[in-house]
């Protein structure tokens, strides 16, 4: 049951970001569907230990990532996704989120 509610959500996720392209979204908005997947729609709280990210405080998040990125700080996934992204890139989505409603 667990394992079929998830995969309605991630199919929620890829079908709502589809309507938008249309209407044009920035690029930190396009990006931050891929952290939906794992961090919930939106950047919000589906459960489980992954940290939420709507209304993250934007410098933070930026100092987080950064140090994700070089290793600095440990971690499992993170490293690997955010190793695709500009310290620009970054920044941006940082922005983005903390512009999200929590
Ligand atoms: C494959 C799943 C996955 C994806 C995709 C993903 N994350 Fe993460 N994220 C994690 C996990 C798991 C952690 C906890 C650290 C770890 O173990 O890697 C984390 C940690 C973080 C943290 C640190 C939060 C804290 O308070 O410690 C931030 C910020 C973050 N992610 C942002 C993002 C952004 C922005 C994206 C999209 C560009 C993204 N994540 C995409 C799984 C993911």
């Amino acid at each position: 049951m667990k394992k079929f509610q998830k995969l309605i959500i991630v199919g929620a996720m890829f079908a709502l970001p589809s309507v938008s392209y249309s209407v044009g979204i920035s690029n930190a908005e396009l990006s931050a569907t891929t952290c939906f997947m794992c961090h919930g729609p939106e950047g919000k709280y589906v459960g489980g230990t992954i940290p939420p990210l709507a209304g993250y405080p934007e410098s933070v998040m930026v100092t987080q990532l950064k140090a994700i990125k070089s290793g600095a700080r440990k971690s499992t996934v993170m490293q690997r996704h955010i190793k695709g992204y500009s310290d620009a890139e970054i920044e941006e989505l940082a922005k983005y989120f903390s512009s999200l409603k929590p």
